[in-house]
């Protein structure tokens, strides 16, 4: 598949039509239209990675974000994280995502929790940002590498929008011992799916110029999150699950997710890089 093709396939996983109606459906068992929300009620709806808000916690942490910090988060999906780190730190936050029903539901939510003053959203591919270089203080991307088949293109045009000295703060699934089982909440198959291992990974961070300053292997950490997860009740919040974003199937593609990484085919990566001078 060429660029194009691979993209047009991944933007049509993330469809999400008519998504912005039925989060606002979804909303309104829990506060009435016009009532402003927080960044915590919406965490069981809007973060699409393991570990939901909790991983996005840790790796803002690990990134050491100021209130002056201009942050991107790419593939933002529906905007939780982006909502978070302006919440928590202060700073201005853009999201680009390839899929314009994302952005739509990412930009509405935002002025449900009256952030868009501080956090705006656009479509766009990450492999072709519409942003000046050095235009960043760091960069966020979560569950999102897996999508995209040519990394050191990926790692270049990250590298290129980032500030001298600026952090790269990633969360991925890396590849362990392979034979991936489908459909997982990223690909319905292996023709979209483009997981590295995390050495391989590695590789590419530093040859597009980046050195790492965090590096963690949450495998673990993401099995017992499963466990836990899959042993305890449904989200809290009537209607509030990833299932009214990601559609009837998603409990499945979870499934085959956490399948993977117990059966050792699949690992969770967390990383801060430094980009170099
Ligand atoms: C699993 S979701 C993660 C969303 C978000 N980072 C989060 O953790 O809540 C993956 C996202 O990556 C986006 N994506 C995939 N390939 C992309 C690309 N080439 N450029 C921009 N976004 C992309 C998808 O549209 C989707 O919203």
């Amino acid at each position: 598949m060429t660029d194009t093709t691979i993209t047009t396939t991944v933007r049509e996983h993330y469809r999400a039509t008519g998504l912005t109606d039925r989060i606002k459906s979804a909303l309104a068992t829990i506060t009435p239209e016009g009532q402003t929300l927080t960044v915590a009620q919406l965490a069981p709806l809007d973060q699409f990675h393991i570990r939901g808000i909790l991983a996005t916690e840790e790796l803002a942490g690990a990134a050491g974000l100021k209130p002056s910090s201009r942050v991107l988060d790419l593939g933002c999906g529906i905007g939780g994280p982006a909502r978070y780190l302006a919440a928590s730190f202060g700073c201005m936050v853009t999201g680009v995502d390839l899929s314009p029903g994302f952005i739509d539901a990412a930009t509405y939510l935002t002025a449900r929790c009256a952030l868009s003053d501080r956090v705006t959203f656009q479509a766009g591919d990450a492999l072709h940002l519409p942003f000046e270089d050095s235009a960043f203080d760091a960069v966020f991307l979560q569950h999102v590498a897996m999508n995209i088949q040519d990394r050191a293109a990926l790692y270049t045009e990250v590298h290129r929008i980032l500030t001298p000295g600026g952090r790269f703060a990633t969360y991925d699934l890396v590849l362990r011992n392979g034979d991936v089982v489908y459909p997982v909440p990223w690909a319905r198959d292996a023709s979209t799916s483009f997981l590295l291992s995390a050495g391989d990974t590695r590789t590419a961070l530093e040859r597009a110029g980046f050195q790492a300053v965090l590096w963690r292997d949450d495998t673990q950490t993401a099995l017992d999150w499963f466990k836990a997860t899959l042993a305890g009740p449904p989200p809290s919040g009537p209607g509030l699950n990833l299932g009214v974003v990601l559609g009837p199937d998603f409990l499945a593609m979870t499934a085959n997710l956490a399948r993977n990484i117990r059966d050792d085919r699949l690992g969770v990566l967390s990383a801060v890089l430094t980009r170099g001078m």
